[in-house]
């Protein structure tokens, strides 16, 4: 096989990163890929910028959707963010031109990934997303592939690295709310517009991604009840703790006899419990199910080295030929529910 060229529209927090894991690691992904992965295509708005690679020999795009209509690759990853606009017309214009895509974004999948899939296999290409829910830890390929022998009666955990890394100094440093989630833009944890983070948002984007794998079902983004962190106060988080209790911001999806239940919201979680010791920009992901009882996987939620590591994992894929086709699912046939719902 020849080498494998990738074009990469955003070069922020995560394609930054990215970029620079490629050229690091180029001869130790080529071992594992038995091919080399070049990057031979950039976009972002400002081209000036030093981002802390080498993009000499990259040909550069400021609009991404001609990146992915005209770019000489063979894989296009799209870290630009948010559901519309720029990140949609790009993933569009890959798959459409039958290129592989590669995203990190929870919200384009959210909203459109039920679409983007059904385009990806009329294209014979596919989408993949493995650092769209919980950063660095593998939830997706667990999810897809390690538990396809389950029946999934439960998943649920911290799915959002901002709020966990706030609740945690508030509580173990007696910071403010807003000096947290400014340390939190700072490190790159945030989302472009924090509200998504703190409104709970960015962990229902994730959590309907979740529950369509889990569960077999369309995802369904409309039917999560969602409440944020806003509104937590230290007054809060002490009076927790007396009673020995820490406020974590929870994302649940369960079977009910009605449907899938799907919720974020702050809860009191017992301070042995597993989930409550989860601190900073850690994620956690619970998983029940009728063979393994229940499983748990924990480690970095956010950040440009530990999502660029889930986005690696999918460019490895592509280069081997070990990826999955497009979504885990095929809604209508698997699931007894057609959508998830919240009753
Ligand atoms: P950033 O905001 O840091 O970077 C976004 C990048 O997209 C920037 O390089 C920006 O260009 C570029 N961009 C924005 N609009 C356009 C446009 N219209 N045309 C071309 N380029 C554009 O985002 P992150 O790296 O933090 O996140 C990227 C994606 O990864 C998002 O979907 C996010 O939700 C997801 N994600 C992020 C994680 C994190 O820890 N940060 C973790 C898991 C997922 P410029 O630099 O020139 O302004
Ligand atoms: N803003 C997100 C978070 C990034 O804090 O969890 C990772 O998806």
């Amino acid at each position: 096989n020849g080498p494998m060229k990738l074009g990469l529209a955003g070069l922020g927090t995560v394609g930054a990163s990215l970029a620079r894991l490629i050229h690091e690691k180029h001869n130790a992904l080529a071992a594992r890929s038995g091919r080399a992965i070049n990057l031979v295509a950039l976009s972002a708005r400002d081209r000036t910028r030093d981002r802390g690679f080498d993009a000499s020999g990259c040909e550069w795009f400021t609009d991404p959707v001609k990146l992915a209509t005209e770019g000489n690759i063979d894989v296009f990853v799209e870290l630009i963010g948010g559901a519309e606009g720029a990140a949609l017309e790009s993933v569009k214009a890959a798959l459409n031109r039958g290129l592989p895509v590669v995203t990190a974004n929870k919200a384009l999948l959210a909203y459109h990934g039920v679409a983007l899939a059904k385009l990806a296999q009329r294209k014979n290409t596919t989408i993949l997303f493995e650092a769209a829910v919980a950063g660095g830890i593998p939830i997706i390929k667990t999810m897809r592939e390690a538990l396809a022998g389950n029946t999934v009666d439960r998943v649920y955990g911290i799915l959002n690295g901002t709020c966990n890394y706030i609740l945690t100094r508030m509580e173990r440093e007696g910071m403010s709310f807003s000096d947290c989630l400014s340390d939190a833009q700072r490190l790159g944890y945030a989302e472009a517009d924090p509200t998504f983070d703190i409104g709970g948002f960015d962990a229902a984007h994730k959590l309907a991604i979740l529950t369509s794998l889990a569960f077999g079902c369309e995802i369904d983004l409309e039917s999560v009840f969602v409440e944020g962190i806003e509104k937590v106060e230290s007054a809060d988080i002490e009076a927790a703790a007396e009673l020995g209790y820490r406020i974590k911001l929870l994302a649940v999806a369960q079977r009910t006899d009605t449907g899938i239940e799907q919720r974020v919201h702050p809860a009191m979680l017992p301070e042995h419990a597993a989930l409550a010791k989860v601190d900073g920009v850690t994620n956690a992901v619970a998983i029940d199910t009728d063979l393994l009882g229940s499983i748990l996987l924990a480690g970095p939620g956010a950040g440009g080295n530990a999502t660029a590591s889930a986005v690696l994992s999918d460019i490895v894929d592509l280069a081997t030929g070990a990826h999955l086709p497009a979504l885990g699912v095929q809604p209508s046939n698997l699931s007894p529910y057609k959508r998830a719902r919240m009753r």
